[in-house]
Order: C-alpha cells, then structure tokens, then sequence
C-alpha cells in the first residue's frame, strides 16, 4: 500500500488530498503541530505530533512513506516570512529520502505583460511580492529535483472549496437577505481563473498514482473555471436559485486601521490578478491524465458550501410554512 506524509492536513489543499487519497486506497500520516485539530473525516489516520519547520519532525513522520504532499501555508502576515523555510524543510527531507514531493502552486509566476495564455513552459516572472516567492518555492522544487527528489508542482488558480482556509471565494460571496452578494475586486468582466478543491486534489492524487513515468521536475497546470464576476454570480444563482447583487469590493475595507486590512493588503499585491487574464493551459494535463476531474461550477459553489442549493431552501421553507 502507498503512503502519504501530509503537512498541513487541517484545511485546503492539505485536507483534501488526504481525502481523495483516502479514496483511492492510499494510507495517509499527517504531521500535525496540534493533534487535537485533526479533522474529523481523517480520524483513524496516523498522527506524528511535530512541526514543519523541523527538520527532524518531518524526517521521522516521513520514514517509510512514498510521498509528502506539502499543503502548509502559514497565515498572513507571517506567510512571507515563513513559507520558503516551511517549504525548505520539507524539500530537504524529499532529497534524502529520494521521495516524490507534490506542491500546489499558482498563477502568481507569471506576467500578464507576456500575454493571457500560458503553457508551463512560459517564463516565470513574477511581478507582486506573493508571486516572487511563489517563484521562489519553485526554483527550491527544482533543486530538489536535481538533488534526489520528484517534484510534481501542479498551478491552480484561487480555490473554491469546503475548508479553503484563504480562498477568495468565501471573502467575495456572502448571503444577504433577498440571495447573495458578490463583491468584485476587479472590471464585472474581467475573467478570473478559479479551481474547485476537491478536482484540484483529485487531479493530484492521479498524478501520484502516475509518480514513476514523470520526469524529476513534473510542472502541471489545472486550468478550472475562467470566470467573469457576470459568469460566477450566474452560477451563484443557477445554484441558489437566488438572485445575486454584484457589488464593487468597497474601499473602506482598505482603510488601513479596517480589522479586514491583511485582506486589503492581500488584494493591493493581487490587484492585477483581478485586472488581467491569466488563463493556465492545461494540455499538458491532459496528455498524461486520461481524464482531469471537472466540477460545474454550481454544483462546486454548492459543496464548498459558499451557496445554499434551490432544492434545499424550498424545503426549507414549504417546512416553515407547513408548522
Ligand atoms: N488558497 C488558494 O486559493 C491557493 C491557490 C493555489 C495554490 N495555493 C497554495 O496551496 C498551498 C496551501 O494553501 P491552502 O489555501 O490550501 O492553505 P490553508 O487552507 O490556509 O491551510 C493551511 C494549512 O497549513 C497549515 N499550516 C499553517 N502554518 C503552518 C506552519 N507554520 N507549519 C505547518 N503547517 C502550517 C495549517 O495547519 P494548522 O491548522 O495547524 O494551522 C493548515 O492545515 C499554499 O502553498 C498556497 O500558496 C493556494
């Protein structure tokens, strides 16, 4: 049986690929700083208790496994300062273990100058603080590469999904009393790429199952749902039967002194991400998966729990009306 070292297994892209390898019969260890929080759906895997920023924890919690899918992402404000080292430690450990190390990455690497189509083999120049150290991590994957490990980077756009810890998509969509409102950061048509959760990491664990026929340094992208803020509140109220508010992010969240200003500081390094299309091409994907798992985007919006289905909320309310 293959087992997975998991870092970073509490939420997000950590979370689900424990899921989706659960599902396809791998045996799944989590490093967990606090064994308490591990969730629920993941009891009976096995617990190291230790920190990704120690070397020896990760190497004892990886003895003996096939793979480290690496989905730790330290909070904000400190993730700039920590996300290289946590990544580091975790690479090292994937050299001399001659493991095979799965990392999500994203668009972040690239310049919307060279165009709004990029294939993996597009330059990497990132043009935000986030993106240069998104690049970062990934020239630390390919040393590992180098150095003994498989690396398999798989570029996702934001997350949606149950459980997303820092996806946009909860911080956008909010119910109101007549439906949903959604802010928009950027243009209504500007055409946002999105990746639903649970398809990322199902796109993730077929790739794993195919490990030995990639080669060291495995740069993959999912290309998920290209969006206009029109398109995603459509899906919204195909998936609510809601109507939708589009609404402008409004300006007082960037008021330096606003409790949602590590958001708004997020959002002034992102802004060209929600001004430019970056449309990740996925055929690279698609030569080597027989399938890539695909979600329609309501019925993502849905499970992520970001929207109430119709069928629910006439339940919902022919009960009301009935007692
Ligand atoms: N979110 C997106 O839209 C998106 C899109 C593309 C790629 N990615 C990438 O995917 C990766 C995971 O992001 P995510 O959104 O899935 O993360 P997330 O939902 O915020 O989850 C973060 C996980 O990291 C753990 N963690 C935080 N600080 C840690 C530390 N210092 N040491 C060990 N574990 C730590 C957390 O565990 P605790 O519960 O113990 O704190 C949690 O399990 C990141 O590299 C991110 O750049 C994210």
């Amino acid at each position: 049986m293959n087992t997975a070292l998991v870092i970073g297994v509490t939420d997000g892209f950590g979370l689900h690929t424990a899921t989706a390898l659960l599902a396809t019969g791998w045996r799944i260890r989590a490093l967990l700083r606090e064994p308490d929080a591990l969730p629920a759906c993941l009891h009976g895997i096995d617990v190291f208790t230790g920190s990704s920023a120690s070397i020896d924890d990760v190497r004892h919690a990886a003895a003996g496994v096939d793979a480290i899918v690496f989905g730790a992402n330290p909070p904000h404000p400190r993730w700039h300062a920590q996300a290289v080292p946590a990544l580091d430690t975790a690479a090292a450990v994937a050299e001399t273990l001659g493991l095979t190390l799965v990392f999500p990455a994203n668009q972040q690497v690239y310049d919307p100058e060279d165009g709004s189509v990029f294939d993996e083999s597009a330059r990497l120049h990132p043009i935000s603080r986030n993106g240069s150290i998104q690049q970062r991590m990934e020239s630390r994957l390919e040393l590992a590469s180098r150095r003994g490990a498989r690396i398999i980077a798989l570029r996702t756009g934001d997350f949606i999904g149950a459980h997303s810890g820092c996806g946009w998509s909860g911080a956008l969509l909010k119910p109101v009393r007549r439906g949903y409102r959604l802010l928009h950061p950027g243009p209504t048509g500007h055409v946002h790429t999105w990746a639903n959760l649970p398809d990322v990491a199902r796109t993730a664990s077929c790739l794993l199952a195919r490990r030995e026929e990639l080669p060291g340094f495995a740069a993959f992208q999912f290309s998920g749902y290209r969006s206009s803020f029109w398109q995603l509140a459509e899906a919204v109220s195909v998936a609510s039967g809601k109507a939708v508010e589009l609404r402008p992010f409004p300006r007082r969240l960037l008021n330096p002194l606003s409790p949602a200003v590590p958001l708004a500081r997020e959002l002034g390094d992102m802004r060209y991400l929600w001004e430019h299309d970056i449309h990740l091409n996925d055929d690279r994907l698609r030569a080597v998966l027989d399938e890539v798992p695909h979600t329609p985007l309501p019925q993502a919006l849905i499970a992520a729990g970001l929207v109430v289905p119709a069928v629910e909320r006439r339940l919902h309310w022919s009960y009301v009306q009935t007692t």
